[in-house]
């Protein structure tokens, strides 16, 4: 970090605490390429340090949180800082095969199980051992499959399609879902024992928009990566650039944030991304000229006190005329 986004970059982050990327042990995925964990906001920190926590153990974990939030940066920083680091980080996604493929892909299947299988093959569950395996949308794990993949939790052990003896396993379970993993008990979708084994430790991963500043510092990594495969200079952020992304909603969040700057890389054509360049819809609840909304206009207000000032609050709430608690209240009502 250069001083490029100095006026919105808090101290913490300043002093380069976690700006640099940690570097994880395992494989790189292929959308973790570097190992680079980024972040500074205290909602972040938090989730490393539950992160953290958990990795010390052997406990089951669940990520949930939105889309492209980073469930698996933070699944992979776990296998990372855990005790299984040494061992394979196995990813399969509930959500992408048919039910007879999912059951065949997760406990491996014996010759002749089913025709065409002319040969034994090892599941991703026995691929694990030793390390991790991250079941990605595990709300769409059909109910069969679930009914078979409670006892890996719980004998730790499981039977390939076709066989009859017993595999016993040893890995670290990570779930993720971007949906309520209780509505879908509630609706008869997930079992609700299976739920229990898989949610011992839940970390909810907040969306970017909740996020503040974090927003700027993944994109100076964004950029900083894009030159580095690209070749050629890092491509800059002007301040008004910087303002719409920290403005902007994210709903595909981290993974949206990357290919708006992508594209911007490509149509600035130059070595500044201004707003033409970001193709992201202005804040949504920025208050138009003669805007009469209260409630649009504070929480405005606020962003731009808390923009301008670099999140420091006792400033922020000095310049906005109300006390620090009453900042605390609005910058938590307004999800800042
Ligand atoms: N804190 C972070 N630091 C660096 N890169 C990140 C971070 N969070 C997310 N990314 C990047 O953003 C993209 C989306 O992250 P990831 O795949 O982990 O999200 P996800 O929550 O698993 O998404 P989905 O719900 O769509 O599966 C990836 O390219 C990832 O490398
Ligand atoms: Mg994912």
């Amino acid at each position: 970090m250069d001083g490029k986004f100095a006026s919105h970059i808090p101290d913490a982050a300043r002093r380069g605490a976690l700006t640099e990327p940690i570097t994880c042990g395992g494989p790189p995925g292929p959308s973790f390429p570097a190992g680079a964990v980024i972040g500074t906001s205290p909602q972040w920190l938090s989730i490393l340090k539950r992160a953290t926590q958990v990795a010390a153990t052997q406990t089951t974990t669940c990520l949930q949180g939105e889309s492209g939030t980073g469930k698996e940066v933070v699944a992979r920083f776990i296998h990372g800082v855990s005790s299984h680091r040494r061992g394979p980080f196995v990813a399969i996604n509930c959500a992408a095969l048919p039910e007879t493929l999912l059951e065949s892909e997760l406990f491996g299947f014996e010759r002749g199980a089913f025709t065409g299988a002319q040969q034994s093959k090892p599941g991703q569950i026995e691929l694990a051992s030793g390390g991790v395996l991250f079941l990605d949308e595990v709300t769409e794990m059909p109910l069969t499959a679930q009914a078979k993949f409670l006892r890996v939790l719980q004998e730790r052990e499981f039977i390939r399609l076709g066989g009859s003896r017993p595999v016993k396993v040893s890995m670290r379970v990570i779930a993720a879902t971007n949906q309520d993993l209780r509505r879908a008990v509630a609706q008869g979708r997930f079992r609700d024992d299976l739920y229990y084994r898989i949610n011992v430790f839940e970390i909810g991963i907040p969306p970017l928009r909740e996020r503040g500043l974090d927003v700027l510092l993944l994109a100076q990594h964004f950029l900083e990566e894009l030159a580095r495969t690209n070749g050629g200079p890092v491509v800059e952020l002007t301040p008004r650039a910087q303002d719409a992304l920290l403005a902007y909603h994210w709903p595909g969040n981290v993974r949206e944030l990357r290919n708006v700057l992508e594209r911007a890389a490509i149509v600035c054509e130059g070595p500044v991304i201004d707003t033409e360049h970001l193709s992201v819809a202005g804040p949504e609840e920025a208050p138009s000229a003669g805007s009469t909304n209260l409630g649009t206009l504070e929480r405005h207000a606020i962003e731009q006190a808390m923009r301008d000032l670099a999140g420091n609050k006792k400033r922020a709430a000095q310049r906005l005329g109300i006390s620090r608690t009453q900042l605390y209240c609005r910058l938590r009502k307004y999800g800042l």
